[in-house]
C-alpha cells in the first residue's frame, strides 16, 4: 500500500489474489493516503443507489474497512470519489465486528441538541496519528440504502462522531483541518504523553474506543 501518483476513476484492487480464495467475491481495495488529491476533493453525489456497481463497491469497502481494523470508511479513500460511506453502529470496540455495517449512500447530517464533544481520532488514510477533534455528540442521519430506499435515524456518541468524519471524507476535509489545537495531534505510540495531562481527560479515557480507522 503505497503512495499513489495520481488520482484514478475506479477503485483498485490491492490483494484480490489473496482474498479470493476464501472470501469469494469480495476485494480489499486499496486505501488513498494523505497527500492524495482524491481525499481534498468533493465527491459526487451517487445517481442509482440500487446500481450493482454501487452494491459491489460499498460491500468492498465494508471488506477493506474490516481488513484494515476501521470502523468507519468513505468512498473517496478507496479512490472512488463517491457520496457514499460504511459505519459500523458500535457502542464498544469489542462489539464492532460483530454488527452489520450501516450503509449510507448521499448521506446527510444535522447536529442535534447535546453540545459538542472532543475525543481523539484517527483516519485510515492518515495511518499512525491521531488527534483530539470537536464533533457534535448527537447528530441526525439521512440517506439511501443500496436498495435505494430512504433510511435516516439518530447517532449519539461514537457512531454519532463516526458519521461526522466519514461525512466529512466526502467532502474532503480531514480530521486534522477539523481540529482546533494541534498540540494534541500525535503518533499512536506517543499518546501516553498526554495521559495524566490536567486535559482534556478523554485523550487517556478511550484511546482505542474512539480510533476512526484504527
Ligand atoms: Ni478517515
Amino acid at each position: 500500500m503505497g503512495p499513489r501518483q495520481a488520482a484514478a476513476p475506479n477503485p483498485r484492487p490491492l490483494s484480490a489474489a489473496r482474498t479470493r480464495g476464501y472470501i469469494p467475491f469480495m476485494t480489499v481495495l486499496e486505501i488513498a493516503r494523505l497527500g492524495h488529491p482524491i481525499l481534498l476533493a468533493r465527491a459526487r453525489p451517487v445517481e442509482d443507489p440500487s446500481a450493482p456497481a454501487i452494491r459491489t463497491l460499498a460491500r468492498d469497502m465494508i471488506e477493506t474497512m474490516r481488513e484494515a481494523g476501521g470502523i468507519g470508511l468513505a468512498a473517496p479513500q478507496v479512490h472512488a470519489s463517491l457520496r457514499l460511506v460504511v459505519a459500523l453502529p458500535i457502542t464498544s470496540r469489542e462489539t464492532c465486528r460483530e454488527v452489520e455495517p450501516l450503509v449510507l449512500v448521499n448521506p446527510e447530517l444535522e447536529a442535534l441538541d447535546g453540545g459538542i464533544e472532543e475525543a481523539l481520532e484517527g483516519c485510515l488514510s492518515i495511518p499512525g496519528l491521531r488527534g483530539l477533534v470537536p464533533r457534535a455528540r448527537r447528530v441526525g442521519f439521512r440517506g439511501f440504502d443500496l436498495a435505494g430506499r430512504p433510511i435516516a435515524g439518530e447517532a449519539e456518541g461514537l457512531p454519532a462522531r463516526i458519521l461526522q468524519h466519514e461525512l466529512d471524507h466526502l467532502d474532503g476535509v480531514l480530521f486534522p483541518m477539523r481540529m482546533t489545537d494541534l498540540r494534541s495531534l500525535a503518533f499512536e505510540s506517543e499518546l501516553h504523553h498526554l495521559e495524566g495531562g490536567s486535559e482534556p481527560p478523554s485523550v487517556a479515557a478511550m484511546p482505542s474506543a474512539v480510533g476512526l480507522g484504527r
